[in-house]
């Protein structure tokens, strides 16, 4: 079987994703489970793009040793300077040079012909060249530019010196035939197509970035980009477990393989959730709370006597956590450290400690601690690490006969215990309004939601908030038995990521 190259830019188009920024210590987490997940290039950032940009590139760069490290750059020369100096210290790293190739963008974006843009594209991956042997091309828009073109560009970039190039379909535009053909006609019409691989790079506005990219793997590409969960520009990109499973399940018809530790999905997948705080929807495939489940009476019947009746896929292979062991108040810390390290949480002693301390607590509230609890609540450790202000207590009053009435008590950064109240038009708006007279940072809450982590009355809620402040968005995560009490966690959460990056500028 051949192998598939696995792409991913997560960290890249991914955080493109409007409300989906992401820290350097959580771009630097997703890059290592990245690593443990297999994937053979991690498109880390665009440096020019920002100096954050430019640092999270380098020291992912630095610290992530496996994978081919790759940095993107639009076809200008200081772009392509400053994304060799970003990867420079890397055990194996990438240029990427993009350039607009369609007439739309030719004519309206660029204000350039076609031959200014061969010309150009050629001389931005020379100069890349010139710096690294692994060079990557990309036509931006190229299912909306002439196929006559494209073969041309391609052929001029790789006889510059690309040694992949990749086809975006940057619009969402295309479709499985349509794309297919593209493909084929680049083997059949590029002279020295020999001499690159051929990438595929799909969006999804017409929710078929996962069956163009496989179509065009079946065509013969042999390198996929993608991202964990499909997040990514507007409606995303091609998503990568998807991608991966479709190759697995069905090898008896595509014949590939990839390196992913598929066993990784899974916890790969509630990571890049957690980080960017976007949720994946219950029925999205292979990761979504319902891809195992099973309703209907005559597929329960169907898969107790036989699983292959209804599943083509074993929840197992993808590292779904099985809840069947279920932990409760009389279990101690030795129970709690194995069932985390199951689910692939290595903590330290201190975590451990502090973990297990919430977990007594939890325990106390809820009857069973199930998987999702506990990873609920690791990640609610997660999001404690890198605080300004820490919330040490919050007190609501509210009813239908009376004004919803706030107190909250916080840690400061200096460590001081800080308090104040405040009146609200309901008992989370009466939490924000106290918290906002503590840290008096302006913003505007955009979004809320709250769900459920596990079933029952007992469940865990879980909030995902995003706020916007000097036209940035920010989001915020929070958990608790009490959804009160977990909406305050959410603010704290969004507000923490707004005050770091204010820190920093
Ligand atoms: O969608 C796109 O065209 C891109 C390029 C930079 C490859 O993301
Ligand atoms: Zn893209």
């Amino acid at each position: 079987m051949e192998r598939v190259i696995i792409f991913d830019t997560t960290l890249r188009d991914g955080e493109q994703a409007p409300g989906a920024t992401l820290n350097l210590d959580e771009k630097l987490q997703i890059a290592h489970q990245l690593e443990k997940l297999g994937v053979d290039v991690i498109e880390a950032g665009f440096p020019i793009a920002s100096p954050g940009d430019f640092e999270s590139v380098r020291l992912i760069a630095k610290e992530v040793r496996e994978p081919i490290i790759c940095a993107l750059a639009h076809a200008n020369p200081d772009a392509v300077d400053r994304a060799w100096e970003s990867i420079k210290e890397a055990k194996r790293g990438r240029v990427h040079v993009f350039l607009s190739s369609s007439d739309i963008h030719l004519t309206h974006q660029l204000r350039m012909g076609r031959g200014e843009i061969l010309e150009l594209a050629a001389t931005m991956v020379a100069r890349a060249k010139g710096y690294i042997e692994d060079v990557e091309f990309s036509p931006m828009d190229a299912t909306r530019t002439s196929p006559e073109f494209i073969y041309q560009i391609l052929k001029a970039t790789i006889d510059a010196g690309a040694t992949t190039v990749n086809i975006p379909d940057t619009v969402g535009y295309t479709t499985p035939e349509e794309f297919s053909r593209l493909i084929r006609g680049i083997f059949d019409n590029v002279p020295n197509i020999d001499k690159a691989v051929v990438s595929v790079h799909c969006h999804d506005d017409l929710g078929l970035a996962v069956a163009n990219s496989v179509a065009a793997l079946a065509c013969g590409a042999r390198q996929v980009e993608c991202t964990i969960n499909g997040i990514g520009e507007r409606a995303g990109n091609a998503s990568m477990e998807e991608i991966v499973m479709a190759l697995r399940t069905r090898k008896d018809f595509f014949n590939l393989t990839t390196n992913i530790d598929t066993t990784q999905i899974y916890k790969t997948s509630r990571l890049v959730s957690e980080l960017t705080g976007f949720s994946v929807p219950p029925n999205k495939a292979v990761v979504g709370a319902n891809a195992f489940r099973h309703e209907s009476g005559i597929h329960q019947d169907g898969i107790l006597k036989e699983p292959t009746t209804y599943e083509i896929m074993d929840a197992r292979t993808v590292g779904l956590p099985s809840s069947a062991l279920v932990l409760g108040k009389h279990s101690g810390r030795h129970a709690l450290k194995a069932r985390l390290e199951q689910l692939g949480y290595t903590l330290s002693k201190e975590e451990l400690n502090r973990a297990f301390s919430d977990f007594k607590e939890l325990a106390d509230k809820k009857k069973e601690v199930t998987d999702r609890d506990l990873e609920s609540l690791v990640a609610e450790e997660m999001r404690t690490v890198s605080e300004t202000y820490h919330l040490d207590q919050v007190q609501v009053s509210c009813g239908d006969r009376s004004v919803p009435t706030a107190s909250v008590r916080l840690i400061d950064p200096e460590g001081n215990v800080v308090a104040d109240a405040a009146l609200g038009t309901g008992p989370v708006d009466a939490i924000y309004k106290a918290i906002n007279r503590i840290v008096g940072v302006p913003n505007v809450l955009t979004e809320f939601s709250v769900k459920s982590i596990t079933e029952g009355i007992d469940a865990i809620g879980e909030v995902t908030i995003r706020i916007e402040s000097e036209g940035k968005v920010y989001t915020g995560r929070g958990a608790a038995t009490d959804i009160i009490v977990a909406s305050a966690k959410a603010y704290m959460n969004a507000l923490n990521r707004l005050l770091a990056v204010k820190g920093k500028k």
